[in-house]
């Protein structure tokens, strides 16, 4: 068998991602009514959300700075409470707001990647039903699946369904619902068998109304590694990584339970998920076209004693996270791993044979505009070292079909407001909300202009 040296193909989607709550702001405009994901990002402290870095008013000159920036592809996503805001009737002022991001799309020649759920469960459905909790938010989100292929199926040829459904389950809370930790603690196996049928009938539906769309999960995939090479500290690494990353691949993609991990949690007094008749046959028989992932970091792992106290990250005789020495982080102390993404394709890419796209990757940094320019090097360094992973990953026979950035835009980070900020694009806003909205291209859109312009053949 020869190797051939490949470069990225010369289809491969280069894009930028936002998603709806974070970039949108309009939380309350033409129809929209709130969702659990507006109300966990309004916090005192943080940016207005109704406001963020309105991309709901400002889509035309965002999508016109895509264009020149030469993007394929733009992964947003669809806010279900902008398109059904009560969760049960169509706001007609929504779609029309998609219909409309969609032509400046197509003008540009940029591909849509959409995704069905970043979060933003309608709050009517988490007052009526307990949210997902209840399979009746399976049905809801079926409804609303169902009105997002009718209507923008002739123009959206890449759906994503649920946009990381283990790390919502791992770091809890937002998205998923509004109760306190406890009570999210002890549901959430519940709550994510739901989130597995929800997608998988988007899957089934997205076949049967679109099949020439492609339709697949989104993961936050985060590798482990051990501490030492001690067989304690490898098998610790294993377990987590099982407990993190594999348990919700293995449902979502071939439909089985690691059992093991459902005894552990079943131990632990968490509530068993409802699996009723024909629930396991749905996960099997929804097949998806493609994968997702989300990378940001890579986790170290140790062995942990048994009479350690359990906490966040720590299972007593099994596993406890630790400090990567070999590694820099960033000020909010994610391990910065480029080698990490690649060690992730091909780990995805050996179990599931499917082709693979990044959904998300990038670095936050605290930022300021000096003299009209934002010289982000750090983040140039940090996109070109994964993607020369990425390009290592392809010539090693990954299926790798595109890669977006995160974010596009700088937008509401998921707790710490509009400090954290991850764009190529700045927006003069801040967590007082007194910000002009300006947007001024930073160093990265003009490296990734570039780079794009050469098809990654500059790295
Ligand atoms: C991903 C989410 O987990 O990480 C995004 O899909 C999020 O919505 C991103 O913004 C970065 O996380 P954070 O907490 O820094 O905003």
């Amino acid at each position: 068998m020869t190797i051939v040296n490949k470069e990225f193909p010369k289809d491969f989607l280069w894009g930028s991602s936002i998603s709806a709550y974070q970039a949108e702001g309009a939380v309350l405009e033409d129809g929209k009514l709130l969702s659990v994901a507006d109300l966990s990002t309004r916090k005192e402290g943080c940016c207005d959300n109704s406001i963020s870095s309105d991309f709901y008013h400002h889509y035309k000159e965002d999508i016109q700075m895509l264009k020149e920036m030469g993007a394929k592809a733009f992964r947003f996503s669809l806010s279900w409470p902008r398109i059904l805001p009560d969760g049960e009737h169509v706001n007609p002022a929504g779609i029309q707001f998609y219909h409309k991001v969609l032509d400046e799309l197509e003008q540009s020649g940029i591909e849509p990647i959409a995704t069905l759920y970043h979060y933003d469960l309608p709050l009517a459905l988490h007052m009526r039903y307990g949210g997902w909790k209840s399979r009746k938010t399976i049905l809801a989100f079926q409804i609303f699946t169902k009105r997002c292929f009718q209507e923008f199926g002739t123009r959206i040829k890449k759906f994503l369904t649920i946009n990381e459904p283990d790390i919502l389950f791992m770091y809890g809370g937002h998205g998923l619902d509004l109760d306190g930790t406890e009570e999210f603690k002890r549901n959430k196996l519940i709550m994510n068998h739901h989130f597995a049928l929800a997608h998988a009938q988007a899957v089934q539906l997205c076949h049967e109304m679109i099949p020439n769309a492609m339709i697949g999960p989104v993961f936050g995939y985060v590798p482990v590694y051990p501490k030492t090479s001690n067989p304690r500290d490898v098998m610790a690494a294993k377990d987590l990584c099982d407990v993190q990353n594999t348990f919700f691949q293995e449902l979502f993609l071939n439909g089985r339970y690691m059992e093991r991990i459902v005894m552990q949690y079943e131990k632990d007094g968490i509530a068993l998920p409802d699996i009723r008749e024909g629930d396991m046959e749905l996960l099997k028989n929804s097949k998806s076209d493609f994968v997702a992932l989300n990378y940001y970091k890579s986790d170290t792992a140790a062995y942990c004693t048994p009479d350690t106290p359990p906490a966040d990250f720590c299972r007593p005789g099994y596993y406890q996270v630790c400090i990567n020495e070999s590694l820099q982080r960033t000020a909010w102390g994610w391990d910065i791993d480029p080698i990490g993404i690649r060690y992730m394709l091909r780990d995805v890419y050996d179990r599931y044979h499917l082709p693979l796209i990044i959904a998300e990757n990038g670095m936050a940094a605290y930022e300021e505009v000096k003299e009209n320019r934002i010289d982000d090097t750090y983040r140039i360094e940090y996109l070109s070292r994964h993607l020369i992973q990425c390009r290592q990953a392809i010539q090693e026979g990954v299926e790798l079909i595109g890669y977006c950035n995160w974010s596009f835009l700088d937008l509401l980070s998921t707790g710490h407001g509009f400090e954290k900020r991850y764009g190529l694009v700045y927006i003069d806003q801040n967590n007082e909300s007194s910000g002009s909205l300006k947007r001024i291209a930073k160093q990265s859109y003009y490296w990734y202009q570039n780079l794009i312009r050469c098809n990654g053949g500059n790295l």
